[in-house]
């Protein structure tokens, strides 16, 4: 009898944990919708159709609490601005120091890493979301500002000048999660997809952007060296333009910008869970559509590992594809929060 009980109890469990959390979060999906014909895009090139979005757009910003960067006014008018754009007002970073949460961007969790020294990721841990995308055809990049070289694995934690000195306010490691895992620096053909950012302006002039963008700011741009009204300038005259305007950037696209991690740093992990980690994160673009003022908040608890959930519904129809925390973050609720 007692035993009986145990197992119901535990196979109740596993369905919920397994199957509650998408579906509560409009980020549902049929896999009898999962496209695996390639079709052509608009220079010919061949892309996998996502059920929601084609292309995935990522920004990442440095250290900076949720208020100061929303007090800045190029952020808050971002999610109301930009096409049918939304705030995540509830959204975490999983970690501190930086490079941990640049790890879970592409790979759903921090393997318990807690610096920003140099490391190599090895091994079965190095399965990442690129690894699926490749499987499925699904074309991918990573541009670095200040990336010393145009194209492929540059392997340092830093460009340094003739004297052995870190160049400042320039590209860093820690910042490019790519270039740490086996998988792709043993692989020239996945390290053919980093570039320096300059190619992503290249890609995006000659409508040849792929479908999983990864951009990150140099240490100036991104806030890291600067502060919040620093950042906000950036964005304002750098990104502006192509976020608000930038028809063939929107297209079927899912776009998001948001910070590593929070900037007050107190009190870390002195309580369980996520806690002082609040950053700011919105998203924009073609796949959204907002039913009104409703959808332009969303306050649904996202972490980092929601970006590889987000992708893995879209492209397969189901998450928890890396077996890490991809299994349990809710991905964004695209087209829009079906609750209302
Ligand atoms: C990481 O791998 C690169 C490329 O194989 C190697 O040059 C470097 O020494 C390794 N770094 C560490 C910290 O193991
Ligand atoms: C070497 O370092 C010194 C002191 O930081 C600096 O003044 C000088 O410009 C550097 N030289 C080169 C070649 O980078
Ligand atoms: C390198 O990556 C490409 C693209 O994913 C893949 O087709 C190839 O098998 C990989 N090569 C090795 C040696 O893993
Ligand atoms: C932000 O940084 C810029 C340039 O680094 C500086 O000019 C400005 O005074 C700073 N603002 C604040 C509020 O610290
Ligand atoms: C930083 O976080 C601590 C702990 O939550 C809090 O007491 C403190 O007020 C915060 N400081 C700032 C500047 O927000
Ligand atoms: C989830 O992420 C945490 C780091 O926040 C990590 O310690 C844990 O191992 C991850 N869980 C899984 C199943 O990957
Ligand atoms: C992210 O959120 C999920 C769901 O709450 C949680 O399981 C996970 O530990 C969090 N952290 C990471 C790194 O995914």
């Amino acid at each position: 009898m007692k035993t009986s009980v145990a197992v119901v109890v535990i196979a109740l469990i596993s369905t919920l944990g397994t199957s509650a959390l998408p579906t509560d979060h409009g980020c549902s999906a049929s896999q009898d919708n999962i496209q695996t014909r390639a079709l052509t895009g608009p220079n010919g090139e061949p892309y996998i159709p996502g059920q929601f979005f084609d292309r995935f757009f990522m920004i990442i910003g440095e250290n900076m609490d949720f208020w100061p960067v929303e007090a800045q006014s190029t952020f808050s008018n971002l999610w109301k601005q930009a096409p049918n754009g939304r705030l995540l007002g509830n959204y975490y970073a999983v970690t501190h120091p930086s490079q941990p949460n640049y790890f879970a961007h592409i790979a759903a969790t921090t393997f318990g890493w807690n610096s920003d020294s140099v490391t190599n990721i090895t091994g079965s841990e190095s399965f990442t979301i690129v690894d699926l995308l490749e499987e499925k055809g699904i074309s991918w990049a990573g541009y670095a500002e200040d990336y010393p070289i145009t194209q492929g694995c540059y392997i340092p934690y830093a460009p340094e000048d003739a004297n052995g000195t870190q160049v400042p306010h320039s590209y860093v490691r820690k910042h490019f999660p790519f270039v740490s895992f086996e998988s792709i620096y043993t692989n020239e053909t996945r390290c053919n997809n980093l570039y320096n950012a300059e190619m992503f302006w290249k890609h995006l002039k000659e409508n040849k952007l792929p479908q999983f963008v990864y951009f990150t700011p140099n240490l100036l741009n991104d806030g890291h060296d600067t502060n919040a009204s620093f950042f906000a300038s950036y964005i304002q005259e750098t990104w502006i333009d192509t976020f608000y305007y930038n028809d063939y950037f929107n297209a079927r696209a899912l776009n998001y910008i948001s910070l590593d991690e929070s900037g007050n740093t107190t009190g870390f992990n002195t309580v369980p869970g996520d806690n002082n980690n609040h950053i700011y994160a919105a998203l924009w673009g073609g796949t959204l559509t907002n039913r009104g003022t409703y959808d332009k908040y969303d306050f649904n608890r996202y972490n980092h590992s929601s970006i590889t959930a987000t992708l893995e519904m879209n492209w397969w129809g189901e998450t928890g594809l890396l077996g890490r925390n991809d299994t349990y973050a809710p991905c964004f609720a695209v087209p829009n929060d079906g609750a209302n």
